[in-house]
């Protein structure tokens, strides 16, 4: 078999098999074949796309690039939940409590934020004292325990797919809906869950801008899962600005903490409320997603999903008196209030440019090893629809120190809001489900 043959089988618009997509993407990680003619089957790719057998198959070979995390040991169906990306995405902190109290094992794998997008395990670390580093057994045996463990990722998972993805980046080749879905897929099947549900964003903060694209490469993610044999399903939710309204690590743990006490932001609660109601379905705590959506609202209510998390975080080592005490999260010492240059309505908020600001800040990481400052970040307080005054607060920035830097944070954050004379057309925030 030679690169150049695939290369131009995939550019004359033919399906590959599962052994040359192997050839292809083990040859490139061992590297035999280099990088010019992995960008061109890359291009051939994305103009010519790939059919549902192609992309499982793309997939399972990133998937079995590197360790592959076997979950066995875990009592239950494990159900896992992944999102395309979002600025202020706090939903795995309430997610896990959620539906662990509904009887869903949760055993998750997180990552670190890096550049405008914050991750989970930085949010965590901002709850004194808590561990995001467990060894394999002790992560078995809470979740068997509690229901839930949350860890940092470890070891090497899908190494494939990291070293496609990089060359996706330089090679304008990422925005390709099969190349998308089998990277997502890959991850989340090589750590081990037996059902996945995925939040596609649509929007302009997102990778995909129209319902359709999103629904499209739903669809691809949820064939890939029936194909590989985990039950997949997807929702799909607008990302037209910032989901609640805190960004920055213990500011989203404060607001997480307010979601599972049931006095959340409305977006949040609800795109919670959807996701976790889909694993509950697929974990098989319950027969229809009505019947979740009961279970889950009376975990909320009765105040059992804010136990969950305060035995959660106890069991890691955390001091889960912040549950009640939120003055023992890291707080910033300065303040700044952002006000509006305009009257009118907020017709759109960047999130993205709001997930530098808070990067600028401290909060997130301009670069792989800088160290982050969990007190800092910006908490809005206007959204899209809510009609400004000229010098409204719109923002609070909760910064490190006083400094002139911080001006120009507020500036930018005041240039990632649109505001004009119209009131908006408000989009629901949940699209559709695939499943
Ligand atoms: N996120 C991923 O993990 N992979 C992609 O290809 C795009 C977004």
């Amino acid at each position: 078999m030679r690169a150049v043959d695939l290369i131009h089988k995939k550019k004359n618009g033919e399906p590959l098999s599962a052994g040359e997509i192997a050839f292809l993407v083990e040859g490139y990680c061992r590297g035999d074949i280099p990088d010019y003619q992995m960008s061109a089957w890359a291009m051939a790719v994305f103009f010519r796309g790939m059919n549902a057998e192609e992309t499982a198959a793309l997939t399972l070979t990133m998937a079995k690039s590197g360790d592959q995390v076997d979950l066995s040991p875990i009592r239950g169906i494990k159900t896992d939940k992944h999102s395309t990306g979002g600025v202020g995405d706090k939903t795995t902190l309430i997610i896990g409590p959620l539906v662990a109290a509904c009887g869903v094992p949760v055993a998750k794998m997180s990552g670190r934020g890096l550049g405008h997008t914050g991750g989970t395990i930085d949010k965590l670390e901002s709850i004194q004292g808590l561990k995001t580093e467990l060894s394999r057994e002790r992560f078995f045996a809470q979740v068997n325990d509690i229901g839930l463990a949350v860890i940092g990722q470890s070891g090497n998972i899908t190494p494939a797919d990291k070293k496609l993805y990089a060359l996706r980046d330089v090679t304008a080749t990422v925005e390709s809906i099969p190349l998308i879905a089998s990277s997502v897929m890959s991850k989340k099947i090589a750590a081990g869950a037996d059902a996945i549900v995925l939040d596609v964003k649509v929007g302009s903060g997102a990778f995909m801008k129209t319902v359709d694209e999103a629904e499209a490469l739903a669809k691809a993610m949820v064939d890939i899962g029936a194909q590989v044999g985990r039950q997949t399903a997807a929702i799909i939710s607008d990302m037209d600005q910032p989901l609640g309204y805190a960004i920055g690590n213990a500011l989203e743990v404060q607001e997480a903490i307010d979601t599972l006490r049931g006095q959340g932001p409305g977006d949040l609660t609800a795109l919670c409320l959807a996701l976790s109601a889909q694993m509950v379905v697929l974990s098989g705590q319950a027969d229809d997603i009505e019947a979740a959506e009961k279970l889950l609202r009376q975990q909320l209510d009765s105040g059992a999903a804010l136990d969950k998390f305060r035995a959660f975080i106890e069991a890691q080592g955390g001091d889960p008196a912040v549950v009640d005490n939120p003055g023992l999260l890291p707080q910033a010492p300065v303040m700044i209030e952002v006000t509006s240059r305009q009257e009118g309505y907020i017709q759109r908020i960047d999130a993205e440019q709001l997930g530098i600001a808070a990067m600028q800040l401290g909060a997130g990481r301009a670069t792989k090893d800088a160290v982050i400052d969990h007190a800092v970040g910006l908490v809005l307080r206007r959204k899209v629809g809510d009609h400004v005054a000229v010098g409204e607060t719109i923002a609070l920035l909760h910064a490190s120190r006083n400094d002139e830097v911080n001006g120009l944070i507020a500036e930018h954050v005041q240039d990632a809001y649109t505001i004009g004379e119209e009131r908006p057309h408000l989009s629901p925030l949940l699209l559709s489900v695939v499943t």
